[in-house]
């Protein structure tokens, strides 16, 4: 059997038919990401791994996740290593070009955190600035976009621990993620002013278009309920 590749050879995604006859979906997953997802002992836990549990049972299938730092999930999804991207993954015109996305469940924003003693109080004070932000997400994006000087951690809790260390001047973060990794913490504090607002969903390689649409329907429900 040969198989030629004439256009789009991004089509790696696995069909509907193919992960049921699988048994399983393949996730690939960053789980450094509260409330999303994050590491319980040696357990991912969170609400994305609540939904992706509903998400497999109603497809039939065992979630299978595989643990890797967030700027290889969306590569390892279009190159069909994984069948799935669950990360608190933000959707973008850019990613949408090379990733198939399911439907959006939760609309977040990047918001600025700072030491509890900093006089940084808005967007605008960040101009010269050093800014931690973990590497591959849309934070490093928009930061480097907007010309700040720019200090890149694979691991988020590294990118926040940058800020706490004195190493960098602000920390740009999903809110809901910064919220939950602040939580209990005065040394920090988040500004109220967010740099933009991005919604999540699941992504796919090109060629998954079946499964994603069930999938899409699965989490039409879940909203609904
Ligand atoms: N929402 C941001 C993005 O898509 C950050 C996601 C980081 N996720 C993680 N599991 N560390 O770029």
């Amino acid at each position: 059997f040969v198989s030629v590749c004439f256009t789009g050879c991004g089509s790696s995604g696995k069909t509907l038919a193919e992960v049921k006859e699988a048994g399983k979906l393949v996730i690939a997953t960053s789980p450094d990401f509260p409330p999303f997802e994050n590491l319980e002992g040696e357990k991912i836990v969170g609400i994305e791994v609540d939904i992706m549990a509903i998400v497999c049972e109603k497809l039939g299938v065992e979630p299978v996740y595989e643990q890797i730092n967030f700027d290889a999930v969306l590569t390892g999804v279009q190159t069909g290593k994984y069948d799935c991207g669950m990360s608190g993954i933000s959707v973008t015109d850019k990613r949408k070009e090379n990733t198939l996305f399911t439907k959006e469940y939760c609309l977040a924003a990047q918001c600025i955190v700072v030491k509890a003693d900093s006089t940084i109080a808005s967007k605008a004070d960040l101009n010269g600035k050093t800014i931690a932000v973990q590497t591959g997400t849309t934070a490093a994006e928009f930061c480097s976009a907007e010309g700040y000087t720019l200090s890149q951690y694979e691991a988020n809790q590294d990118a926040k621990l940058a800020l706490t260390q004195g190493k960098v001047e602000a920390w740009v973060v999903d809110d809901l993620t910064a919220a939950e990794m602040c939580k209990g913490d005065d040394s920090v504090k988040i500004l109220d002013e967010n740099m933009t607002t991005e919604p999540y969903a699941f992504a796919f390689a090109f060629g998954s278009e079946d499964l994603v649409e069930e999938i899409n329907k699965i989490i039409d429900e879940l909203i609904a309920d």
